[in-house]
């Protein structure tokens, strides 16, 4: 199968993953789970749950991925509807629709993602055998939690307005508020397909450049990009006073560390079975995006 047909292939079956998995829109309270499939359903480019299958397929062919690939999405998903709230980011726009907050109200807006972040480890928990219900759970939540993600979000908010943000500081907010999911996303790949444990390091480090990769881009994008192709607004950064990868290196040296990292990662994925060769063009994509 060529790339564009594999790549189909997996989106299709991630849609339809959320769509079995995550509780149908009418069940009660049907205004919250109608929220959650409003901000899941949405669209996105899916990436996390796309590398979860393509890692997974890696290593197994047979592997039973899509649950954990789901879970991932909805973690993703929760931390999008929470990032966008009046008292973070204050977005109106997501994935070319109203932001929940503003579809809904923000009380049914922090709960739906409360309700997305529970989800996941709902349906890992009912869904793999202990040993490897166990790693994901560990691995989902240590990338979650407030070492990773959430410590991430909370120094981006605390960079707000920063005048004397430095690139080290710049860095651990990429990586923990980005680079962490990613980095589980592979992983995740891994541990449903049986890699051994010199092949998740390996993953861990292309999860580490892919993610830094992945958040300059969205910094450069947010800098350059136009609302309706980004599907969220533009400029946002520049005017909240954002510490970003744009702010410090500027464009030109956002774009030359981007490539820095999306060639690193390539050439970590490339000690993988038969060089991994869908997820290296998905990393060159991802690189080249426009949304
Ligand atoms: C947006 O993630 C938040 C970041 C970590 C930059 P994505 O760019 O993957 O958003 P969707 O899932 O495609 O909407
Ligand atoms: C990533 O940062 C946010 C998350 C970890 C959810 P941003 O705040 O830059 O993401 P966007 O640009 O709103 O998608
Ligand atoms: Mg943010
Ligand atoms: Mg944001
Ligand atoms: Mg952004």
């Amino acid at each position: 199968m060529d790339f564009t047909a594999q790549l189909k292939a997996y989106r299709d079956r991630v849609e339809r993953g959320l769509d079995e998995l995550v509780p149908p829109a009418g069940t009660r309270p049907a205004r919250l789970h109608a929220a959650m499939r409003y901000s899941l359903q949405a669209g996105g480019k899916r990436l996390r749950p796309l590398l979860v299958l393509a890692t997974a397929d890696l290593f197994d062919k047979k592997a039973d991925a899509i649950v954990a690939a789901i879970a991932l999405e909805c973690i993703h998903t929760y931390s999008l509807i929470h990032d966008d709230l009046p008292c973070m980011d204050n977005d109106d726009l997501r994935r070319g629709r109203p932001t929940a907050h503003k579809q809904f109200n923000e009380a049914t807006a922090l709960l739906a993602g409360d309700a997305l972040l529970t989800l996941a480890f709902q349906l890992i928990a009912r869904h793999y055998p202990a040993a490897t219900g166990q790693a994901l759970t560990r691995e989902f939540a240590d990338a979650a939690g407030s070492e990773h993600l959430i410590g991430g979000q909370m120094e981006d908010l605390l960079a707000e307005m920063k005048t004397d943000a430095t690139a080290v500081e710049l860095e651990f907010i990429h990586l923990n508020k980005t680079a962490a999911m990613l980095t589980a996303a592979l992983v995740a790949g891994g541990l449903c397909g049986g890699a051994n444990e010199k092949q998740l390091a390996t993953l861990r480090e292309a999860g580490r450049h892919l993610g830094l990769a992945f958040q300059i881009v969205d910094d450069i994008l947010d800098a350059t990009a136009d609302t309706k192709t980004l599907g969220k607004t533009g400029g946002k950064d520049a005017k909240s006073g954002k510490t970003t990868f744009v702010k410090l290196h500027g464009l030109d040296g956002s774009r030359r560390h981007a490539r820095q990292q999306s060639d690193a990662a390539k050439s970590v994925l490339a000690r993988l079975p038969d060089g991994a060769p869908f997820i290296t063009t998905l990393v060159e994509n991802m690189a080249r995006r426009s949304s």
